[in-house]
C-alpha cells in the first residue's frame, strides 16, 4: 500500500494529505505547494536543509555512502574513462557523446573562446590587487552587455548558444584575471589546444617566449574539472537557478552564481585550506588546531572538512587525494612539506571523537588545492578555477529549469519576528 502523508493542524482539526512523490533514488518528497491554501501555514527550513528546490535529472548524490552520479555515471568512472568536455556534453544534452558529437562539441566551444575586444577594457578598471573573483563576478556579468544575440531565454538556440559562450569563454575571462593580477599582457586562446591545456596556455605563456602545455598539469587539470562539474542544488547552483527564475539573462545568472560560490563555505575553501595549511605550519601544531575547530566559542573550522550533504568521504576527495600523490611525484614534489602537513591532518581529524561523531570527512577543496599550488596556480586563482569547471553544472541546471513547462519564480516565505504594527512617532513628526 502505498504510503501517505497527512499534516493536522490539533488547533483547527483540519487535516490535508500530501502528495508523495518518488525519483529514482534518494528519499522521496512530499509536496508541501497546498498547505498555506489548506492549513494556513508555510513551511520553515533553513538551510534548506531538507528542501527540495526542484526536480532534475543531472546529478545525484548519496550523501551516506559517498557516492556522486553525473546523469546516472559514478563519478569515479567519467574520471577514469572521459575527459571535461565529454562530461560538459553529457551535463548538458543527458547523454555521453559519440565520437562525431564529442569532436562538434569540442569545436564549437573551441570556436566560442575568444571574448569582444570591448571587453578586456574592464580588466583595466580593477586594481592590480583586485582579487580575481571579483573581477571575474565583474566580467562574466558584463557579458550580457556583448552578447544581445543569445539573451532571449525563450529561445532554445539563443539558450544553447549562450551556454557554448559561457563554457567557452571563462578560461579565456580566467586567464585574463591572472594576467591583469601580474601586469602581463593577455594571451589569446589557442584553439588547437585542449580546454584545460588552452586555459594553462592563457595563464603561463607570454607574448615573447614559446610555451609548451605540460601534459601532466594538462591532465591533472581536466580530471580535477571532471569532479568539479557538477554538484546539483548546492548553494551556487541554486543562486543561478533562483536568479533564472527571474528570467534574467544567462550571463548574469551565471555571475550571480559566481558570487554565490566565491564564500569559503562554499567554492572559496579551496583558498582557505591553503592559508589554513600555512597557518598550522608544522604537524607538531595540528593537535592545538583540532581543539580549536572543535572549540566552540572558536570560530575556526577545519576548512576542507565536512558536507551538508556527504556524510561520508567525498568520493572527489578520494579521486583528487590520489591525483594529489601522483602528481606531485611526477613532478619531482612529493616531499612537499604542505602535502605532508595535509595528510597528517587528515588522519588526526579522521581518528578523532568529534570528527567521527559528526561524520566530518575531507571534501574535494582539501587537497585541490594543493595539486594548484604544485601547478604554480596561485592561490587567489583556485576557487576561480573551480568557477570555470562549474560554469558547465550551472549552465546545464539553468538550461533544465528553463525548459521545465511549470516553471515559476523562486520566491520563499519568511516567518517574521519583527516588530508588530506601530504607528509613527508624534514627537518624531517634522512640522
Ligand atoms: N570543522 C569543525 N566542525 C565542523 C566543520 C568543520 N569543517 N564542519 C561542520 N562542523 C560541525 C559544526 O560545528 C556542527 O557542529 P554541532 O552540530 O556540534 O554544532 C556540525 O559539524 C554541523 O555543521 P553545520 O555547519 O551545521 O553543517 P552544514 O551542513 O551547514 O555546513 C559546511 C557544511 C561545508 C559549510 C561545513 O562543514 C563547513 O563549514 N566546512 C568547512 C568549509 C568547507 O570545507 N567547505 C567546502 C565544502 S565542499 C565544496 C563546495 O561546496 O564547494
Amino acid at each position: 500500500m502505498d504510503n501517505k502523508i497527512i499534516v493536522t493542524d490539533s488547533a483547527s482539526g483540519k487535516s490535508i494529505e500530501l502528495p508523495i512523490q518518488h525519483g529514482t533514488y534518494g528519499p522521496a518528497v512530499f509536496d508541501i505547494s497546498r498547505i498555506y491554501q489548506s492549513l494556513n501555514y508555510f513551511t520553515y527550513d533553513p538551510g534548506y536543509q531538507v528542501t527540495a528546490s526542484c526536480r532534475s535529472t543531472i546529478t545525484y548524490i548519496d550523501g551516506e555512502k559517498g557516492e556522486l552520479y553525473y546523469r546516472g555515471y559514478p563519478i569515479e568512472q567519467l574520471a577514469e574513462h572521459s575527459n571535461f568536455m565529454e562530461v560538459a556534453y553529457l551535463l548538458m544534452y543527458g547523454e555521453l557523446p559519440l565520437t562525431q558529437q564529442s569532436a562538434d562539441f569540442t569545436k564549437i566551444i573551441s570556436r566560442h573562446s575568444m571574448f569582444n575586444e570591448g571587453l578586456k577594457r574592464f580588466y583595466d578598471g580593477f586594481y592590480h590587487d583586485a582579487h580575481p573573483m571579483a573581477i571575474m563576478i565583474g566580467v562574466v556579468g558584463s557579458l550580457s552587455a556583448f552578447y544581445h544575440d543569445s539573451t532571449d531565454i525563450y529561445n532554445p538556440q539563443h539558450r544553447e548558444i549562450a551556454a557554448h559562450r559561457l563554457i567557452a569563454k571563462m578560461p579565456t575571462i580566467a586567464a585574463g584575471c591572472y594576467k591583469h593580477s601580474i601586469g602581463e599582457p593577455f594571451v589569446y586562446p589557442d584553439n588547437s589546444l585542449s580546454y584545460t591545456g588552452n586555459l594553462l596556455h592563457m595563464m603561463f605563456s607570454m607574448p615573447t617566449e614559446t610555451y609548451q602545455v605540460d601534459p601532466i598539469a594538462e591532465q591533472a587539470l581536466d580530471l580535477i574539472f571532471i569532479l568539479h562539474a557538477d554538484h546539483e542544488q548546492n548553494a551556487s547552483t541554486s543562486t543561478v537557478r533562483l536568479a533564472g527564475s527571474s528570467q534574467a539573462n544567462p550571463f548574469a545568472c551565471i555571475a550571480s552564481g559566481i558570487a554565490a560560490l566565491w564564500g569559503p563555505a562554499h567554492g572559496g575553501a579551496n583558498e582557505a585550506v591553503l592559508r589554513m595549511l600555512n597557518e598550522i605550519g608544522q604537524v607538531e601544531h595540528i593537535p592545538k588546531f583540532i581543539s580549536r575547530a572543535k572549540d566552540k566559542n572558536d570560530p575556526f573550522r577545519l576548512m576542507g572538512f565536512g558536507h551538508r550533504v556527504y556524510k561520508n568521504y567525498d568520493p572527489r576527495a578520494r579521486i583528487v587525494r590520489d591525483t594529489c600523490h601522483e602528481v606531485l611525484a611526477k613532478l619531482g614534489n612529493s616531499n612537499d612539506p604542505l602535502l605532508k602537513l595535509a595528510m597528517a591532518l587528515e588522519e588526526a581529524a579522521l581518528l578523532d571523537d568529534y570528527f567521527i561523531e559528526h561524520k566530518l570527512y575531507p571534501n574535494v577543496d582539501f587537497y585541490s588545492g594543493l595539486i594548484y599550488k604544485a601547478l604554480g596556480i596561485p592561490e587567489n586563482m583556485f576557487t576561480v578555477m573551480f568557477a570555470v569547471a562549474r560554469t558547465v553544472g550551472w549552465v546545464a541546471q539553468w538550461m533544465e529549469m528553463i525548459a521545465e513547462p511549470t516553471r515559476r519564480i523562486g520566491r520563499p516565505r519568511q516567518l517574521y519576528v519583527g516588530p508588530a504594527r506601530r504607528d509613527y512617532p508624534k514627537e518624531a513628526v517634522r512640522e
